[in-house]
């Protein structure tokens, strides 16, 4: 039975209630996060947190958890769920609690509501050897897609618009630039250079987007932060998304068209195995 944490309680899945006033339900008034756990370590804690206490600083929610206790709670779910071993993940949501519905803030002694739940994880390394394909779809979200709120429709039809073409992903595109998956961010290969959309608030900060340039840094790769678009796309000569529970997926076709050689690229393939090395560097097991 697993174990999950809500407004400083661990209890039993099956026995967490939540109000049905809670505004999370009611306007999706609230903020989350996925971190990957390996082995039972926290993978790239201090940036998740960070995300998180910007996203909670950006919507004025101000939670009796501090992001320290909220580390712990995570730790304690790891030890509590088994998840010493192996791969998990842990989901955090936090919201601005229940309150009668008014679209203004609830009285200021509201509780937020806090939920953190941890899971196993199987890691999709059949996907990852012989690359995905994806399909493009229009960016109908909103101008804050820095805020990584539970407030996820467009992301909702856009990943049931992938799995209604049998694809993996959806990448959204504003106008003609490509900007990012439906739960992933995106980079291409373009003469040699290794392309993303800018840092803005038309994309979701992505930690593994960091850390994936970071590494390309580290390897000489070159990389600019700099947007490419539909019209680049027959001229990729590589593509791939980047997520927690994604890594470094190669894209092998975009729109039923072949990516570069239709498989996965060298760039790709190098960047996945420096993460890979970050991720399992204390137990090499586990792969
Ligand atoms: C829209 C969007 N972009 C990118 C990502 C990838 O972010 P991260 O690498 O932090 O998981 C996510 C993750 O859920 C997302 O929802």
């Amino acid at each position: 039975m697993p174990i999950i944490y809500l407004n400083g309680s661990f209890m039993p899945r099956e026995e967490a209630k939540l109000s049905i006033d809670d505004r999370g339900f009611i306007f999706g008034d609230g903020v989350y996060e996925v971190t990957r756990v390996v082995n039972g370590e926290l993978f790239e804690s201090g940036r998740h947190l960070t995300r998180l206490s910007r996203g909670l600083a950006d919507i004025r929610l101000d939670p009796v958890e501090s992001l320290a206790d909220i580390e712990d709670i995570s730790r304690r779910l790891i030890a509590d769920n088994a998840l010493g071993e192996g791969e998990g993940t842990i989901y955090l949501q936090i919201t601005r609690g229940a309150a009668p519905r008014t679209h203004h803030f609830p009285p200021a002694d509201t509780r937020c509501t806090v939920f953190l739940s941890a899971a196993k994880f199987t890691v999709p390394h059949d996907k990852r050897a012989t690359g995905v394909s994806v399909v493009t779809y229009p960016d109908i979200r909103w101008s804050r897609c820095d805020i990584k709120t539970v407030n996820l429709i467009p992301a909702v039809l856009a990943k049931q618009f992938a799995v209604d073409h049998g694809v993996f992903e959806s990448i959204f595109v504003r106008g003609s630039a490509v900007m990012e998956g439906s739960h992933t961010n995106c980079f291409g290969v373009l003469d040699g250079e290794l392309r993303t959309y800018p840092s803005s608030n038309y994309i979701l900060g992505g930690v593994t987007r960091d850390v994936v340039i970071e590494l390309a840094k580290e390897l000489g790769v070159p990389v600019a932060e700099r947007a490419f678009h539909v019209a680049d796309i027959p001229r990729l000569e590589e593509f791939f998304v980047t997520g927690t529970t994604t890594d470094v997926m190669p894209v092998v076709e975009i729109d039923g068209k072949p990516v570069g050689s239709g498989t996965p690229g060298p760039i790709t393939r190098r960047l996945y195995e420096a993460l890979a090395a970050r991720l399992y560097a204390r137990v090499p097991a586990g792969r």
